[in-house]
């Protein structure tokens, strides 16, 4: 069986190597890919992530089984749409059902319409009338731009004057293209929180639970990032808790899309915050997140390809995982200078051929340059460590990256590190 895999980072690294390791996959094929997943004998293909008719005619060509969508700029553009209408079977939500990632005012109403939780919230298209209401709030305040804004669309006001200057900067600036609705909502405090659904035509599955850590410096400082490190599962997600989001949150969410009719197919990314009142959705993503898959990969089984193979053909299944003690950790080596100007080239090499068993690496921002592995990009790579507790993961990666100084590249030194004090609290 031949499977494909669409986009090129870390977040594809992981799940195009996984899928490697189920026998029932022949070749594992990567468009475009990065040259750092070629010695796990994934295949990059030199088609780009736009070039959906080339990729559909290759996957034809090639009698590809199926095809697993990683970003969500792919999903906006309907390429899960297209595959399907060509006959081709493809693991990823339709151009509609995206918007649950797509159009955050998209998802807001639909999280009210059917009584989820979530924060309080308004959406506005004008800009005075969305000023006129936040002259009568109480602060800090959320104030989201409705479609995609790479990462940065999302600013806490802390007062009337922050609030004001966002909503200018998102309905008449265009700071963030071209946004057609702002959505203002009531700010929540507590613990945040991924959950990874996977759903089929007929069920659904859901995964360990996951946090990102989203600042670019430690102590979660500086600016917001893709994401800079990540660890599964969350030891403050109690069996009870997993369960409520599931009957509470993601179930109610599918249903309702069903109801809508937009049935939702694909991977379903929760962010969620544990509030005083409970889990609340932040935001869905309509793909799985990077950097967490990299470590959420290294948990489960290595039948991973048949379980989506299973989902696509609507056959009962089940996830595995390798077991159920383990966690895993991942921090992002970063280039210098992300997310803003990144500094590239640095020679990944001797990282690399140094790496020990207990570690992991997923390649990112890199490329080949005289033969030698560099970076190009703002994360370069993650190295992840899986073991029976998150403080001897944290170890493990931590022991190996403070080992190998690489030139003009930083990472964070406390990935995991708070729910490594409350693990050890609870001892
Ligand atoms: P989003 O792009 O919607 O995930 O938002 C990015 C980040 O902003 C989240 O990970 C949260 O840390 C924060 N955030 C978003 N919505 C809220 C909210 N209603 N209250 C507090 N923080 C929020
Ligand atoms: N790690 C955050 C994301 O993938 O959106």
């Amino acid at each position: 069986m031949k499977i494909l895999v669409i986009g090129s980072g870390g977040r594809e690294h992981a799940l195009a190597r996984k899928f490697m390791k189920d026998p029932m996959v022949t070749e594992v094929y990567c468009a475009p890919g990065n040259p750092g997943m070629v010695s796990d004998g994934i295949k990059c293909l030199d088609i780009s992530i736009q070039e959906i008719e080339d990729l559909i005619a290759w996957a034809q060509k090639n009698k590809i089984a199926w095809t697993f969508v990683g970003p969500e700029e792919a999903l906006f553009n309907g390429i899960v749409d297209q595959f399907r209408q060509a006959g081709l079977k493809v693991f990823g939500p339709s151009q509609e059902a995206a918007q649950l990632e797509s159009s955050k005012k998209f998802a807001k109403e639909l999280l009210l319409q059917n009584q989820i939780p979530t924060a309080e919230f308004k959406s506005f298209n004008q800009l005075d009338q969305a000023i006129s209401y936040l002259e009568k709030q109480s602060f800090p305040l959320v104030i989201k731009a409705d479609g995609p804004a790479a990462g940065k669309g999302v600013i806490i006001a802390k007062d009337f004057e922050e609030g004001q200057k966002a909503l200018q900067e998102i309905l008449s600036d265009h700071r963030f293209g071209d946004q057609a609705a702002v959505v203002i909502e009531e700010c929540l405090t507590g613990p945040e929180f991924s959950f990874f659904s996977l759903v089929g035509a007929g069920q659904t599955l859901h995964l360990p639970t996951a946090q990102d850590h989203k600042r670019a410096y430690d102590h979660d400082l500086g600016p917001n990032t893709g994401g800079m490190g990540a660890y599964a599962p969350v030891p403050f997600v109690s069996d009870s808790l997993y369960q409520e989001v599931i009957e509470t949150i993601v179930k109610p969410t599918l249903e309702a899309m069903i109801k809508a009719g937009i049935p939702y197919t694909g991977v379903l990314y929760t962010g969620l915050m544990l509030t005083e009142d409970g889990p609340k959705v932040i935001e869905f993503n309509t793909r799985f997140g990077d950097p967490e898959t990299q470590v959420l990969m290294e948990l489960v089984a290595d039948d991973f390809a048949q379980v989506i193979g299973n989902l696509l053909a609507n056959k009962p299944t089940q996830i595995h995982l390798k077991s159920d003690q383990a966690s895993a950790l991942g921090v992002v080596l970063a280039a210098e200078g992300y997310p803003n100007q990144a500094i590239q080239g640095s020679v990944l090499d001797s990282l690399v051929s140094s790496k020990p068993d207990s570690v992991q690496l997923l390649m990112a921002g890199v490329t080949d340059k005289d033969q030698s592995l560099v970076s190009q990009g703002g994360r370069i790579l993650m190295a992840v460590s899986t073991a029976d507790d998150l403080s001897q993961a944290y170890h493990d990666v931590y022991t190996y990256l403070d080992s190998h100084p690489v030139a003009h590249t930083f990472y964070r030194h406390d990935i995991g590190a708070q729910a490594i004090v409350k693990e050890e609290i609870a001892q």
